[in-house]
């Protein structure tokens, strides 16, 4: 089969080492606060994804780890931003709500226009962005963190349509558990991580999308980063990357097994600036 050559666009995103990562406290099912973390390991892991990115030729912004706050690796919960203006976060549990105010702090000191949600949100955790369809959509989940209404909040201080998902499995507690966008127009994703409704909205918008299964989303297959041509995804989901080689991507594998522990991989980590 042969695809139009997929092309690769620069990206700037937010990250933030896991200098204070632990496992304390279990807010999703993969945390097991009775198995310790290398601390070490999971540092040196995520210093070879962020060289992953910039080799890649990517601008990778670092956000200053806090002691009290083990979970500010996954950068992406933090905001989430389209066309310049920044959705602020709203932790669903009180462990992590500290971390809106440091994601806020990035954006204010720069030239974003950022506004300051009122309904509880976990930013790129359950909200993704294409540029390319239907002139610019945001996907967005709820069912475990996300509120319904932060959607329509959303919308509203974004000025792009949202489409409300479901999510009906506490694995895949955030949408970037389940769903991925592969470049500015398709996306690929786990169904049954979805209501059977959102699963018909999700086939009727994306009838080309990569369709990955339970073993995928096991092994955080979908907790991806994609520029488009190069999809950047744990060393842990081999047939996800065989699944996006056969669709045209070129798979990027990194190892972010200690990650995994506090439930996230690549994605989790990675909040994508779009100015
Ligand atoms: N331990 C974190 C939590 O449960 C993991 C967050 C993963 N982040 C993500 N974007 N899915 O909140």
């Amino acid at each position: 089969m042969s695809h139009t050559e997929r092309l690769p666009r620069t990206r700037t995103y937010l990250m933030c080492p896991p200098e204070h990562f632990t496992v304390e406290y279990a807010i999703n099912p993969w945390m097991d606060t009775t198995v310790p973390v290398d601390p070490a390991l999971a540092l040196k892991q995520w210093q070879l994804l962020k060289d992953t990115l910039t080799d890649l030729g990517h601008t990778v912004h670092v956000l200053e780890p806090r002691p009290d706050l083990p979970d500010m690796v996954y950068a992406a919960n933090g905001a989430f931003s389209v066309d310049g203006k920044v959705y602020g976060a709203r932790f669903a549990y009180p462990q992590r709500a500290a971390e809106a105010a440091a994601h806020r702090h990035f954006y204010v000191s720069g030239s974003w226009e950022f506004t300051d949600p009122e309904h509880v949100n976990e930013g790129e955790g359950d909200f993704a962005y294409l540029p390319g369809a239907y002139g610019g959509l945001i996907l967005a989940g709820h069912g475990f963190r996300t509120e319904p209404v932060a959607h329509t909040e959303a919308q509203e201080v974004l000025g792009r349509p949202v489409i409300s998902l479901q999510l009906v499995d506490p694995a895949y507690y955030h949408l970037d558990t389940a769903l991925a966008a592969l470049d500015d127009r398709n996306v690929t994703y786990f169904p049954e991580a979805f209501s059977p409704a959102s699963q018909r909205v999700l086939a009727q918008l994306f009838p080309d999308a990569v369709i990955a299964d339970r073993a995928d989303a096991e092994a955080f297959g979908l907790n991806l980063v994609s520029d488009g041509r190069h999809v950047v995804l744990n060393t842990e989901a081999t047939a996800m990357g065989e699944k996006v080689r056969a669709a045209g991507y070129t798979p990027v594998h990194v190892e972010l097994g200690e990650l995994k522990r506090g439930g996230g991989s690549v994605k989790c980590a990675v909040a994508e600036l779009r100015p």
